[in-house]
């Protein structure tokens, strides 16, 4: 279960420092090396801690002082990878353990050998604590050995500076401790380290360090640790005495390491989708799927899950629709508190959402399609620049890309549907279903006796600005019906959605048995896009073709009409689903890193096992492969949590409902996975092969469920098989 990266090599370093990264859902240290590097992007974050600059338009995700950085020097020479004089190169995150080591054999100007080994942890118990440690051991002679090290506030998000530094302490020549506030938003930060050695400290031009100098002798060991503390005001009132208070104790490396890894030992027995497949790479990419869903996602109601989680600066640290509908089913159906925690996070932000909706003429919540801290629309006016126009190219999604807010409804019924919680139904699903079902009523407009829900953007970006999107109609009058089904709202308003579900358009299929992903997308034309799709993720046609060329072609950057077969499985006939998946995906390019793996599972859906598995299997790959710069500004947390999704509603082809059904469709590689699945209060132990299931859980009470058409009764143990 590991990640690793064995050979020093420059142009990778942003990609392995955003793909090992250490955190545990309130912070997240990229795995940046101790010693600068030219480009080498440094982070750390934690969830919530945003700041808007003067100038800028959005808020974003903070980096915060960076407490990684480490000069070492021996005898004097200064230690640097950029050398030829390295070998035995180890560097790799254990995902077993969320420990992240690089071990090293390095030989100085003199000819002597020494071992250099650094380890970074991130505790899984005490969520504002983390620790390094740094190993020297002198091979062939004595040495001496110095190090610099420390919180160096000289960082900033591209060049937004975010922090004033307000306090500098030391104590007993161990302990560092700093305090900042965000610009903006007035957040204190309180940072501290404790070192295992005293030095010299100093502290100018917003850095304190430590400067450490002993002898070591042949053979000996060198062991330097830091132990760091990171407090906010978003949940401690007085950040600065927490962390000084907290850094009093002596706590080793070892020891957190230690609880860390029964933490991790708890979270695999847990959550592992454990797969026998002819690919060993199969197993890894969900390992890596689960780790990094486990330390993106904060479980505080507060928060949220921002796109790329807590490794990189990249979408500024905003949570998308990604949070609700592909990475909440890992925890709703793991963990459940966590999922809850994830749709209280909307609930609480629902003012924002009401105003958004209010300041453009619509009732009930509008919820913004890029949410930060405080729940009002953060998505930034401008992308990049038009290649053709030279100008900057406006981003239409806060204006038009509503589908957010059925999506979130969505989830909300998968929530209660999946656990039964009538508690959280009654405390926030029903206010969220009723403020967003009077959304959608206020949302549609009445032509010749139908309601036709006009200029939205669906989940495909390629498309924009156009009428009855297929996606969002039917997600609209799901949302609408399951805010009547709740009996949300007085009767007055009840009859207003039932009149709305009797009138509104659901595009069904058309002469040709093609569903239309809205009004106008099959008049449009149709282009070649093999050389695009080769080289999927890249955006490649917007170098060739204007924004404007694109929208006016068929060409989809991700699944949409695909997506709604995946939500709403029983929608669609199987000939209508098969027929369209093959269209549409001939046309979608799969720029976005959300489109491959669900369409993956409605590939699987259809019996296409081996189509699906090809889709997977470059699923995985969006962050796992050979490309130096692919996850450089962070993680694909969406293409992560679908990568899950694939697993389990593709190759395991659960289909949830009022019973849960099973329809395996392992391809040819795999001959077995096993899993847990929470479903109704029940843990149920799933074990597939290609022609068995077994279903266990510890419960007498009887569940139904229906494999491959047929329903059974599962009280402790089933055992199905094909022949
Ligand atoms: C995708 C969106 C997604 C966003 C954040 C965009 O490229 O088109 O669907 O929500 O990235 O991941």
């Amino acid at each position: 279960m590991r990640i690793e990266f064995n050979q020093f090599d420059e142009e990778t370093l942003n990609k392995e420092a955003t793909l090992m990264t250490t955190g545990n859902g309130y912070l997240g240290i990229r795995a940046t090396h101790e010693e600068n590097y030219r480009n080498q992007d440094r982070g750390f974050f934690v969830r919530g801690i945003f700041d808007r600059t003067v100038g800028t338009e959005a808020a974003e995700l903070v980096n915060l002082p960076d407490i990684t950085e480490l000069e070492l020097r021996i005898n004097e020479e200064v230690f640097s990878l950029n050398t030829s004089r390295i070998t035995n190169y180890q560097r790799f995150l254990d995902l077993s353990t969320g420990e992240f080591v690089r071990s090293l054999k390095w030989q100085s100007q003199s000819g002597d050998w020494f071992r250099i080994i650094n380890k970074r942890i991130v505790s899984q118990k005490m969520k504002e604590q983390f620790a390094f440690q740094l190993i020297v051991e002198p091979l062939d002679t004595d040495c001496t050995i110095s190090v610099k090290t420390g919180i160096n506030a000289q960082v900033s998000n591209g060049g937004n500076q975010h922090l004033i530094e307000r306090d500098l302490r030391v104590y007993d020549d161990c302990l560092l401790a700093a305090e900042y506030e965000t610009i903006e938003s007035h957040l204190t930060i309180g940072l501290a380290m404790r070192l295992n050695k005293v030095g010299t400290i100093s502290a100018k031009n917003r850095k304190i360090q430590t400067s450490i100098q002993e002898n070591c002798q042949k053979n000996q060991r060198f062991v330097f640790e830091k132990v760091g503390y990171i407090y906010s005001s978003l949940e401690n009132d007085q950040p600065f005495d927490s962390v000084k208070e907290a850094v009093n104790e002596e706590i080793s490396y070892e020891q957190i390491t230690e609880e860390a890894k029964e933490c991790w030992s708890d979270f695999w027995a847990e959550h592992r989708v454990v797969v026998d497949s002819q690919n060993n790479f199969d197993q890894l990419a969900l390992d890596f799927a689960c780790y990094h869903l486990q330390i993106m996602t904060p479980n505080d109601p507060q928060f949220s899950v921002a796109a790329k989680g807590l490794t990189g600066e990249g979408y500024k640290g905003h949570v998308f629709w990604d949070t609700e509908i592909f990475i909440l089913p890992f925890f709703l159906h793991n963990s459940p508190s966590v999922a809850k925690s994830l749709l209280q996070y909307r609930y609480l932000r629902l003012a924002g959402a009401k105003e958004k909706a209010r300041k453009n003429n619509y009732q009930g919540a509008l919820f913004p399609w890029e949410s930060a801290l405080t729940g009002y629309e953060e998505t930034p006016k401008y992308a990049a620049i038009n290649i053709r126009t030279g100008k900057r190219q406006i981003i239409s999604s806060a204006i038009a890309e509503h589908h957010i807010v059925a999506d979130i409804a969505y989830a909300v019924m998968d929530f209660y549907e999946s656990t039964g919680d009538q508690v959280f139904m009654d405390q926030y699903g029903k206010e969220l279903l009723k403020e967003t079902a009077l959304f959608w009523l206020s949302r549609g407009v009445e032509v010749n006796g139908r309601i036709e829900i006009h200029d939205v953007i669906g989940p495909d970006e390629y498309t924009e600005h156009v009428d009855n999107n297929a996606y969002t109609n039917y997600l609209a009058a799901y949302n609408v019906r399951a805010a009547l089904k709740q009996q949300v709202g007085n009767q007055e308003l009840q009859k207003q959605f039932e009149e709305f579900l009797d009138k509104v358009y659901l595009p069904n299929v058309n002469d040709d048995g093609l569903v239309p992903q809205d009004d106008t997308f099959l008049n449009k034309p149709v282009i070649d896009l093999t050389k695009y799709k080769e080289q999927a993720g890249n955006q490649l046609i917007l170098t060739d073709y204007s924004r404007q060329e694109v929208i006016d072609r068929q060409i989809l950057k991700q699944a949409d009409l695909v997506m709604l077969f995946y939500l709403q499985p029983n929608a669609f006939d199987f000939k209508t689903i098969k027929q369209n998946l093959y269209y549409y995906e001939n046309r979608t390019i799969h720029d976005s890193s959300l489109s491959k793996a669900i369409h993956a599972i409605v590939a699987a859906r259809i019996h296409e096992a081996e189509w699906a598995y090809e889709m997977f299997q470059s699923a995985c790959k969006i962050d796992l492969n050979d490309l130096p710069h692919t996850s450089d500004e962070g993680i694909h947390g969406a293409a992560l949590g679908a990568v899950w999704l694939a697993a389990i509603f593709g190759f395991a082809g659960i289909t949830k409902g009022e019973i849960l059904e099973i329809t395996p469709q392992l391809p040819k590689a795999w001959n077995q996975m096993q899993f847990l699945f929470c479903w109704k209060n029940e843990k149920l132990t799933i074990r597939l092969t290609q022609d068995t299931i077994l279903l266990m859980k510890d419960s007498e009470k009887e569940l139904p469920i229906r494999i491959e058409g047929q329903e059974y009764l599962l009280k402790q143990k089933l055992e199905w098989s094909r022949k």
